[in-house]
């Protein structure tokens, strides 16, 4: 039934959740992140949008790059536990066994067993309300076409369902 109701509105959108990764001055972080956008084709432009409280956000100001990996369903635990704990206080890495490929272009790493990973330059940063949008030009993109991603919907983690008819 249709009602007014804009706490409720903020999570009605259905996104993919990303594992956003940071590095700078020789730590390194990441964090879950299901406010990614790819948001120009030609270039290819990914924008995500983060919490200036986390440790992500002063990695990213440091260092304006940063590497994107759209979780499989494999890694939705992972996207939990990096998602509910501050690289401020932990080795994250460490902490949760993440096994990682080094990037070509930029210092963070990319995390294995993603759909995608991209390596990206930050071309612009942009303060909206309690968030900060970081837009970062793709230098380097991995895809694997075998592994699925799954939606978040509502705040629960959802397998992507059959294709809708259009007619
Ligand atoms: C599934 C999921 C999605 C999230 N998406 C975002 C997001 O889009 N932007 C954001 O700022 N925080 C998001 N968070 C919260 C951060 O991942 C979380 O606060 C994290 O602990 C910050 O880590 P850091 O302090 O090491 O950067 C999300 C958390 C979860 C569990």
């Amino acid at each position: 039934m249709l009602k007014e109701d804009i706490e409720h509105a903020k999570r009605f959108f259905t996104t993919t959740v990303s594992l956003l990764t940071t590095a700078s001055k020789g730590k390194r972080n990441v964090m879950a992140c299901e406010w990614t956008f790819n948001v120009s084709y030609d270039p290819l432009y990914i924008a995500v949008f983060v919490n200036p409280k986390h440790y992500t956000y002063d990695l990213l100001k440091e260092s304006s790059e940063f590497g994107v990996n759209l979780c499989s369903i494999d890694q939705a635990a992972l996207a939990h536990y990096v998602g509910n704990v501050s690289g401020k206080t932990v080795d994250k890495f460490k902490e949760f066994n993440i096994k990682t490929m080094p990037s070509k272009f930029i210092a963070p790493p990319l995390i294995n067993g993603s759909v995608l990973s991209a390596e990206c330059k930050v071309v612009k940063c942009i303060k909206l309300g309690d968030h900060v949008m970081f837009v970062g030009q793709v230098l380097r993109a991995l895809v694997d076409d075998e592994r699925k991603p799954f939606a978040m919907h509502l705040g629960k983690l959802h397998y992507l369902g059959k294709r809708v008819a259009k007619k």
